[in-house]
């Protein structure tokens, strides 16, 4: 598959714990490639497409050690992972520590000082492995959550890099942060970068709230003053520090997008709008086709949407030969107990509304756990009349943003929680608090009722809003406020 020889050392690097495509065991003993499941990638692609870049991670396989390759400009540098890695790292100190903490507990992290000794492991090898393909003077792009100290380690290794950070996913209020045993080797990791980027202010804000009560450093606003030769103290309030050769680290928000025209132009193709009526004349032509896209994940809401769907054909609030939820949820860590059970609880809830609300020919929910191609989903976003993002707690959610992308009709009604950050940018979306079933219901029957007038009118303001802040914008600024473009420098 490799398209161009692999260069040893490059000026842009990415490093995310998984590459964008997925080794996956092929028939005939190779490997095939698959897009990989998430919002990181699908932001992060758009940036890489023509810059000669290099992008470090997981190939989404255990034990497999493959050479670098190359494909158009991109060059990848996987990283192999083993088996107790992939358990402690991966499904472990990531998915079942700092996941459900950094989401607002809404399930019980778990501490174990094992993982965490995987964790710091792994992400010495990620580090080790940007500094080794970094060319001097080198951009490296750290992203997300698995890979919080690597920041640090880079800088150890290779001052001469300018580093940025972006966290794709909530930093939590300090209380919580708070809980974590290893809190201030956290924030001595991400400081490590020139810029430490998140999704909304409040991120920003709780991040610089936990760097003043855990190590005191002076900050202007979003500029924090580190010394040059910051540890981490242990875990407990350090005095205020008074060093007198600091470096400054901005802490602050960049809200991520998507390449909208990219999205714009395939969902208005020829085969895509054909499929889109394809699907309302397979679900039985319904009067209000109801929509969710999400990874199968506890912090989405899945079931608090089902819920009031639920309730809603049970009051007669809907009628199910007038309306369809189609859900699709595709799968996600799967090896993690709580996604597990979460695909349990959902299948069973499915399973009951199907059984009371059902017909022989359709069913009231169309549930369906898998991945689906990006044409098939952008025909889903353009035939639906209500996409409902409904997350206990999300980063951003560019299900959001696709979906305003993709509807260049100006029609539809989109249904968004105020705790994903993109409520923060698409405030003409019916803006609902998941935790409320009745004030989800309501926002329900009103976007299923909203005349064509105001949907448009939603519509217009809210694609202006993305089309304005597109992927290529959010590239621009994080980059521009690592490495000043020139102009900037000079004063
Ligand atoms: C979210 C996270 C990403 C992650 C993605 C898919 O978008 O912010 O870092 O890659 O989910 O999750 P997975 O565990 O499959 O990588």
């Amino acid at each position: 598959m490799a398209s161009s020889k692999t260069p040893e050392t490059l000026d842009f690097v990415v490093v995310s714990n998984r590459l964008p495509i997925d080794a996956k065991p092929a028939k005939n003993g190779a490997e095939k490639w698959v897009t990989s499941p998430g919002g990181l990638v699908a932001a992060l692609q758009p940036v890489m497409k023509g810059r000669t870049a290099a992008w470090v991670g997981w190939p989404g396989r255990v034990d497999i050690d493959l050479e670098p390759f190359s494909l158009a400009s991109t060059h990848y540098f996987p990283v192999a992972l083993s088996a107790v890695e992939l358990e402690e790292h991966y499904e472990g100190f990531s998915n079942s520590t700092l996941w459900p903490l950094y989401h607002d507990v809404i399930v019980q992290p778990e501490f174990h000082r094992t993982w965490w000794e995987t964790y710091k492991k792994v992400n010495q090898r990620f580090a080790d492995r940007a500094a080794e393909v970094a060319a001097e003077g080198a951009f490296v792009w750290v992203q997300d959550y698995q890979l919080q100290l690597v920041p640090q380690m880079l800088r150890k290794k290779r001052p001469d890099l300018q580093i940025g950070y972006f966290h794709h996913i909530p930093f939590p209020a300090y209380e919580l942060f708070a809980q974590l045993p290893w809190r201030a080797d956290i924030l001595h990791g991400l400081l490590g970068a020139d810029v430490v980027g998140f999704q909304r202010k409040t991120d920003a804000s709780n991040m610089r709230e936990a760097v003043r009560r855990n190590f005191g450093y002076s900050m202007q606003k979003p500029m924090v003053r580190v010394p040059l030769r910051a540890t981490p103290p242990r875990n407990r309030k350090a005095p205020p520090v008074t060093a007198s050769k600091t470096r400054e680290v901005m802490v602050e928000a960049f809200p991520i997008s998507l390449d909208v025209q990219s999205s714009a132009k395939l969902a208005s193709s020829d085969a895509v709008v054909k499929r889109a009526k394809e699907i309302r004349k397979e679900l039985g032509s319904p009067k209000t086709m109801f929509l969710g896209v999400d990874r199968l994940d506890y912090t989405k809401g899945i079931r608090h949407r089902l819920k009031a769907f639920g309730e809603m054909l049970q009051e007669g609030t809907l009628k199910a030969e007038d309306a369809v939820f189609v859900q699709l949820a595709s799968p996600s860590r799967e090896g993690v107990e709580q996604y597990r059970e979460l695909r349990d609880d959902i299948e069973q809830l499915v399973g009951r509304i199907n059984g009371d609300f059902g017909h022989l020919n359709r069913p009231a929910i169309v549930y369906l756990h898998q991945n689906i191609s990006r044409e098939e989903m952008m025909a889903m976003y353009v035939a639906c009349d209500v996409m409902v993002v409904t997350p206990l707690r999300d980063g951003m959610n560019l299900v959001a943003k696709e979906f305003v992308s993709a509807r260049t009709d100006h029609r539809g009604a989109l249904v968004l929680s105020e705790f994903a950050g993109a409520a923060d940018e698409l405030d003409e979306a019916l803006i609902v608090n998941p935790h409320d079933i009745d004030g989800l219901k309501e926002a329900l029957a009103d976007a299923a009722a909203m005349s064509a007038a105001e949907q448009k009118s939603r519509m217009e303001h809210m694609r202006k809003v993305v089309v304005e802040n597109d992927i290529k914008r959010w590239a621009t600024s994080f980059i521009d406020a690592v490495k000043p473009p020139e102009r900037k420098r000079r004063r």
